[in-house]
């Protein structure tokens, strides 16, 4: 077995004068979850297209399940599976149809087709709805069929676009569910993306935050939240939020101040929160800002992104 399933060394795909992906390099082991994480535009969709063998790359190179995905890119297709962020199948079909005919494309026997979609059935809990058409089906059954769909091959690696984009949070934690358990039962290594930072707390055992078509952080979310301090005092407020910044990174606790312009806020990483927030909101006094409201919280990924890029993930 491959150490990695997925390994991208400097992707780049430009479009005319445009680069939609500017060098990107990760590596996915073989068994885990990875998640590229960014906001819309940030090149996920297109890093996925590359490394699916749909569109080549402008430069750079990946392995994908030990497969070139240039030179070996029918050995790449035969040993993946993609869910795609637009719903691809055709409506007009049943579950069981588009499950089949999938299963023809790629030359499986009629009872593998059929052993395949009752185990898959079975696993995304379609049931009856299986022989209704597909336009009959709400937002969270159309995407578990699609996860079924790209089950069907058996695949070591499984590709997921955006597989809650669009859910309610109800059927968002289901298709978690699916996912952990795909991961856990068949030792399926994943890629996905999502712009959800809880998507990618929830599921991933490492992430890559893209923005703007690099990869600026990578690594294990805790460790990438940890590396920014044990607490987060955000202070949010009036007036100009720069001195206070600068005033407060000097305070020996603090480990790392980030400004959110788009919320006139401040983000202080300190040892302690409860023990310094009184430390944290007398700075403010006599620096022309005027504080709203303060929190203390645990660090999360959208603090990462914010670190990193400068905005808050959600502008
Ligand atoms: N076929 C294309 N031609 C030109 N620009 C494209 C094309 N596909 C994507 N882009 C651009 O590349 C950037 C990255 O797009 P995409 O990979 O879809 O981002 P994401 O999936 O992270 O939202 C965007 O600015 C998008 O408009
Ligand atoms: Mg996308």
């Amino acid at each position: 077995m491959q150490t990695f399933a997925i390994e991208a060394r400097g992707l780049v795909k430009k479009y005319g004068d445009f680069t939609a992906v500017q060098g990107i390099d990760f590596a996915v082991p073989t068994g885990a979850i990875f998640a590229l994480l960014g906001p819309n535009g940030a090149g996920k969709t297109t890093t996925i297209h590359m490394l699916t063998t749909l569109i080549a790359p402008s430069a750079g190179t990946a392995a994908v399940a030990g497969f070139d995905i240039v030179r070996a890119a029918d050995q790449v297709r035969a040993r993946i599976g993609v869910t795609f962020q637009e719903i691809a199948v055709d409506q007009d079909l049943t579950g069981r149809e588009v499950l089949d005919i999938h299963g023809r494309l790629y030359r499986q026997p009629s009872a593998l087709r059929r052993q395949r979609i009752s185990a898959l059935v079975e696993l995304v809990q379609l049931g009856d709805a299986l022989d209704r058409r597909v336009r009959t089906y709400s937002g969270g059954m159309k995407r578990r069929l699609e996860l079924a769909r790209g089950l069907m091959t058996d695949p070591e690696v499984l590709f997921l676009d955006e597989p809650t984009q669009g859910l309610d949070p109800q059927n968002r934690v289901g298709i978690w569910s699916y996912i952990r358990e795909l991961n856990r039962t068949r030792g399926l290594s994943l890629l996905l993306t999502t712009h959800y930072m809880d998507e990618a707390e929830a599921l991933a055992n490492l992430v890559g935050i893209v923005d703007h078509g690099r990869l600026v952080a990578e690594g294990a979310p805790d460790a990438l939240v940890a590396a920014l301090g044990a607490d987060l005092i955000r202070v949010r407020g009036q007036g100009d939020t720069s001195h206070f910044a600068r005033e407060v990174a000097t305070l020996p606790f603090v480990s790392r101040v980030d400004s959110d312009a788009s919320n006139n806020a401040v983000l202080v990483y300190v040892d302690s929160g409860s023990s310094r927030l009184v430390d944290v909101i007398g700075v403010s006094n006599g620096n022309g800002f005027h504080v709203d409201d303060v929190t203390v919280a645990r660090p999360s990924l959208g603090d990462v992104f914010l670190h990193y890029t400068g905005r808050a993930l959600r502008d």
